[in-house]
Parts: structure tokens; C-alpha cells; sequence
């Protein structure tokens, strides 16, 4: 699919499609409006009969209408206009895809000044449109031999049509365009299988997607570098694998050398068995997800850059697969991390938190502005929060009041839960400095954020954003997204947190 904005009056174009608006009144014994004025005459009979009734997501399709120069006509609603926001516009263009999908058309006009005629978000709701209709556009079908036929939404191009063409408005549909295919390309790299996502092709996905895009350098470190580098955690946790190892470093300079980092950290555990510690068969396929951190991480450098942002950013993924082979880590053994703390691994499942230790320790060395980490590091925060909110921690309030505005602006659900001196406590080891499980009971995403606390250093705000809920299957609840694969959870709040940071 493509999208393309254009800039003109709806009844002067000629399609095969066309995407019209409707809102609901205020009143509920009010009716329903579209908002092109002439097909809301033409539909008044179906108003009246409450077919169109404005419901946020009702898709009402007219095949062979033949209004103008368009075939089908398709009615979306927006829900009731005060409460339009831009993550109504991003679900509302997902119903709309799908609707057009349906018509199995090459080309369709979207009514964009009927989403608003205010003119304070037209920006903000081109972005969302343009994400929109790009995030539901998202399908992996390439492993499956019976779908490489060329499909109709291969050659679909939406044209999204308003009066609004000004610079700004165009930069607001192009930064909504980039974000959407980034957010695609890291559902990608989530959805492909454990056998054909390994560290090595995880960290060459990104040296291939970051090469063209300007200012944007990506760093490789094998297995002899990681160990040079003396990254015992990451050593220690694929030590179980036949597969190498891989640490990503990705590089943006878009402000002076002078100005510091804004630095984004992601688990790229491209497959967790759970080691020694070994998980249960049942949905045991789904840990080929526990790279989506990375995935993320790896997305949102590859947006920074191509939105030019006049930041500096670097992206770190620790990658490796958690397996058993006869070397694996033994509950028990103890590893020493980067920044010289020893660890007891006292169960081989916990292993995000050591992979991270080492790149939490190394961004610590770059002396960031600040650091925010996405990680698929526990259970216990899919029991906490489902599919619905990521959960972040962070003890500092400046950066969780910048994490809090992103949000806002991205659309994206987070919440903040708490990190306190007793979840440290919880983590102390008996043999080494630090247990990888917690003492206590209880806690577990809290506990796991005390561990990963020890390797930020002093004075840097850090933020840990545990997606473990929210990195897959959150289809159920957001219509953008697919019903079972990756979703791209963060990408387009942390690109928010860089902006905050220029
Ligand atoms: N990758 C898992 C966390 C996970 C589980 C994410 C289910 C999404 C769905 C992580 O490595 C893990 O296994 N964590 C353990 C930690 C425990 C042993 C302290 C967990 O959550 O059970
Ligand atoms: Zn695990
Ligand atoms: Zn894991």
C-alpha cells in the first residue's frame, strides 16, 4: 500500500473509492451527520434510519453508488466530535483500510477536512492518518509459500485529500508516514521466527536499514569483541547457544559533538527457552518475541534519523539466544557484568536483566542525557497490566513527566509503577553482590527493574519500560495492530522522549 497527500477539492477527483466521514451529535436523540456536505444530503434517508449513526469505527460501505467520479463510497465514524483526538483518527483510518481493502480497488480518495475543520489539529491528525493507514497496512505473509502472489493491497494507493497543503502539513504526513513503515519494519523483525531472527541477522537487519540514512552509523560487536569488552552478562546468558552472540550500537549525530546522547537500550533476545531453568511447552513459541525491545530500539534510531531530529541518539541492543547446550549457565553460577558487580544466577529464565546489565553499564559510559530501555523482561508485568499498558519505572521525576507528554502524543498507554530501596534489598545475593531472582515475594517487574537500577549509573535519569504485556498480540484493542504479531510498542513514544530532549 501507498498514501499519498494531495491537495485538493474531493469532488474534482475521479476514483474508484471514496472515504467520506461521520460524527455523531452531542444529544443522543440527535442524529448522525457525514461530513461532505452533499453526500450527507444524498444519505439522509439512511441517517434517518440510524444505518450511519457516527459510532466511532462503524464502516457503513455503498458499492456502485457512483456519486461523482467516485464507484463505492465508504462511511466511517468518528464518534461524537468532542471527543475526536488524534488516537480516534489512527483507529478510525484502520477501520477505513480495512473497508477498502474489502472493495479490492487500486486507488481511493480519503475526505481528510471531514475528520476536522478545526484548524488547531490538522497537523496532529494528518500524522495520525498517515500512521494510521500505514501500521494497518502491516501483514507477514512472507514465509507462507501460497501468498506470494501480488495481492490488491500491494498495488492500493490511498490518496489523502485536504485543502490543508501547506509546509507544516506536509511534514506532519510525512513524519506520520516515516513512523508508520519503521513501526512496520520492527513488527517484522519481531514476527520472524527464532531460526531465521538470530543475533547475527538481528544486528544486520539494522546495519541494513540504517545504510543511506544520513549521520547514522551502526556498530557490530561479535562474540570476541563482547568478551573483550567484558560483557559477562551476555557472554554468560549465550554461552547455552550455538549462536553468536551480538552487540548493536547505533549512532545519530544530529546536534554538536558537545551536546550529550539521548541513549535507548532493548533486549534482543532473539529466542528464550528459559535456559536450564527450562519454560513450560505451552506457548513457548512466543519467546521468539523477547527481541521486540531491541526491535524497538533498533526502530526508533532508524525514526530519529530519518526525521532529522537535532538530537544526538545512540540505540544499544544486547542480542543473544537464552538456550542448553552442555555449556549453558547452571543455576548458581556467577558472571561479573561490565561495571565490575558480580551476579548469582539463580534462575536462567531471569536472563533479560543480565544481557541489559552490560548495556545499561556501557550507555552509563557515554554519560547520557538520559537513558530509557524496552525490554519483554517479565510475566509478571503481563499479569499486572495486559495487553493494555506498558508499565515504566523510573525515580525520576523529570523524565517521567517527559515520558508521561510523549505519551499524550504518541497515542501509546503507559503506566508508571514504583522502584524502591526495598525491591533493591530483594536483589542482594548471597554469594555474589547481586541475585538475578528476588528474595521477596511478589513484585516481580518492580524487582526486575531494582536489578537492572545497578548498572545505570549515579545521577543519569533512567527510565525501564517493560513491554512484556504490550510488544505482541495487542490486536484485540488496538486496530492498527496485528491480532497475534509484534506491535511496535515505544517506537513512537520514545522518537516523543528524543523531542524532548532536543
Ligand atoms: N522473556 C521472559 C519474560 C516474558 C514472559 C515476557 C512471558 C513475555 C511473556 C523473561 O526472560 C522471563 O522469563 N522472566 C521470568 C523471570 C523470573 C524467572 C524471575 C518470568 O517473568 O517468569
Ligand atoms: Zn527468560
Ligand atoms: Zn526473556
Amino acid at each position: 500500500m501507498a498514501i499519498n497527500l494531495l491537495n485538493k477539492e474531493i469532488d474534482s477527483l475521479t476514483c474508484p473509492a471514496l472515504v467520506v466521514f461521520s460524527k455523531a451529535s452531542a444529544q443522543k436523540e440527535k442524529l448522525a451527520k457525514v461530513t461532505h456536505s452533499d453526500l450527507n444530503k444524498k444519505l439522509a434517508a439512511t441517517i434517518e434510519e440510524k444505518t450511519i449513526t457516527g459510532k466511532h469505527q462503524e464502516t457503513v460501505t455503498f458499492r456502485e453508488m457512483n456519486y461523482a467520479g467516485f464507484r463505492h463510497v465508504i462511511v466511517v465514524g468518528l464518534g461524537k466530535e468532542n471527543e475526536i483526538d488524534h488516537e480516534t483518527v489512527r483507529q478510525a483510518v484502520a477501520s477505513a483500510y480495512e473497508a477498502v481493502k474489502a472493495l479490492n480497488v487500486k486507488e481511493a480518495a480519503l475526505h481528510f477536512d471531514g475528520i476536522t475543520t478545526a484548524k488547531k489539529d490538522i497537523n496532529a491528525f494528518l500524522q495520525a492518518t498517515a500512521e494510521g493507514l500505514v501500521m494497518t497496512s502491516y501483514v507477514f505473509d512472507e514465509l507462507k509459500s501460497t501468498t506470494k502472489e501480488k495481492k490488491a493491497t500491494d498495488e492500493l494507493t490511498i490518496h489523502v485529500v485536504t485543502k490543508a497543503g501547506d509546509k507544516t502539513a506536509k511534514a506532519a504526513f510525512t513524519e506520520g508516514t516515516i513512523l508508520g513503515n519503521v513501526v512496520n519494519f520492527s513488527r517484522r523483525l519481531g514476527d520472524m521466527p527464532g531460526n531465521l531472527m538470530t543475533p547475527t541477522i538481528l544486528a544486520d537487519s539494522a546495519a541494513a536499514a540504517a545504510k543511506g540514512i544520513a549521520n547514522l552509523k551502526v556498530t557490530i560487536w561479535d562474540k570476541a569483541r563482547i568478551k573483550k569488552e567484558r560483557m559477562g552478562g551476555l557472554l554468560g546468558v549465550s554461552q547455552g547457544s550455538d549462536q553468536e552472540p551480538r552487540f548493536i550500537i547505533m549512532e545519530y549525530k544530529g546536534a554538536a559533538a558537545s551536546k550529550k546522547p539521548v541513549c535507548f537500550v532493548g533486549k534482543g533476545l532473539t529466542f528464550d527457552c528459559g535456559g536450564i531453568s527450562i519454560k513450560p511447552s505451552a506457548n513457548m513459541e512466543e519467546m521468539k518475541y523477547d527481541m521486540c525491545g531491541g526491535a524497538n530500539v533498533i526502530g526508533t534510531l532508524l525514526a530519529i534519523a530519518q526525521l532529522k531530529l537535532k538530537v544526538n541518539a545512540v540505540g544499544l541492543v544486547a542480542s543473544t539466544e537464552n538456550l542448553v547446550n552442555g555449556s549453558a549457565t547452571k543455576p548458581g553460577d556467577v558472571h561479573t557484568a561490565r561495571n565490575g558487580k558480580t551476579f548469582e544466577v539463580n534462575n536462567t529464565d531471569a536472563e533479560g536483566r543480565l544481557i541489559l546489565a552490560d548495556a545499561l553499564s556501557y550507555a552509563t559510559e557515554l554519560e547520557p542525557q538520559m537513558i530509557c530501555d524496552a525490554a519483554t523482561l517479565t510475566g509478571a508485568m503481563v499479569i499486572a497490566l495486559g495487553n493494555t499498558h506498558t508499565g515504566y519505572f523510573t525515580r525520576n521525576a523529570s523524565l517521567k513527566n517527559k515520558i508521561e507528554k510523549a505519551a499524550v502524543e504518541s497515542g501509546e498507554w503507559v503506566w508508571n509503577m514504583p522502584l524502591t530501596d526495598f525491591h533493591v534489598k530483594d536483589m542482594k545475593g548471597t554469594f555474589a553482590d547481586l541475585s538475578n531472582i528476588s528474595s521477596g515475594k511478589g513484585a516481580g517487574s518492580a524487582t526486575a527493574a531494582a536489578f537492572l537500577e545497578q548498572f545505570v549509573g549515579e545521577g543519569i535519569p533512567w527510565a525501564h519500560f517493560d513491554i512484556a504485556g504490550t510488544g505482541w498480540a495487542v490486536g484485540n484493542r488496538l486496530p492498527y495492530a496485528p491480532k497475534k504479531g509484534a506491535s511496535g510498542a515505544m517506537i513512537r513514544t520514545f522518537v516523543e522522549v528524543a523531542k524532548a530532549h532536543i
